[in-house]
């Protein structure tokens, strides 16, 4: 992780005054520090699950890249709106409002193993909600999995309370 966090960009002040906003962008952009990357953040769950449910948008990317390495498939977790088939949908909070999270119904074979991976945890909305919608979709959550864990915000406790504690959280870095 020392390669990753080294390519890690640290942005003051956004996208609000305030936010200390760490970007991964230069960790995509260089080769050797993505393969790690997209290497480590399946290998604490290695033989425990069959897909990865990359969450839109950046998960997207570390999903693609993982499922290369590890031979998973890819289960996309869209925004509201994207998917073209009978989907299901969850809704989660935003700072003003809410938003929603879609997968396709019937997508995986019943009783897949899915591991949620997203580049960022912080309140947990967003991959609570992925969470919801693997166990409704009837699949099993294996885990989560994101590159960065910002504690203090308190997603790994929501995420505790909503599932029982049943759910693995992992994550590469901490700030
Ligand atoms: C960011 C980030 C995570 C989420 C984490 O996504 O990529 O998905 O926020 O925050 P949470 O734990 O409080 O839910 P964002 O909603 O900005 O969407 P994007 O990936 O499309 O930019």
């Amino acid at each position: 992780m020392v390669l990753v966090e080294s390519r890690l960009a640290v942005i003051p002040d956004f996208p609000t005054p305030g936010i200390l906003f760490r970007d991964l962008t230069p960790v995509f952009a260089d080769g050797p520090a993505f393969h790690a990357l997209a290497e480590a953040i399946t290998e604490p769950f290695a033989g425990r699950f069959e897909h990865l449910g990359g969450v839109e948008a950046r998960g997207f990317l570390l999903a693609g890249a993982a499922s290369v390495l590890c031979g998973a498939g890819v289960l996309p977790v869209r925004k509201a709106g994207k998917l073209p088939r009978a989907v299901l949908s969850e809704e989660y909070a935003l700072e003003y409002g809410t938003a929603a999270l879609e997968v396709h119904e019937g997508e995986l074979p019943p009783g897949s193993r899915v591991l949620i991976v997203d580049d960022v945890l912080a309140t947990g909305g967003t991959v609570g909600a992925a969470a919801r919608l693997v166990e409704r979709a009837g699949w099993v959550v294996a885990g989560i999995s994101v590159a960065i864990e910002l504690e203090g915000l308190g997603g790994r406790e929501a995420l505790d309370r909503a599932s029982g504690g049943a759910y693995e959280v992992r994550s590469l870095l901490q700030y």
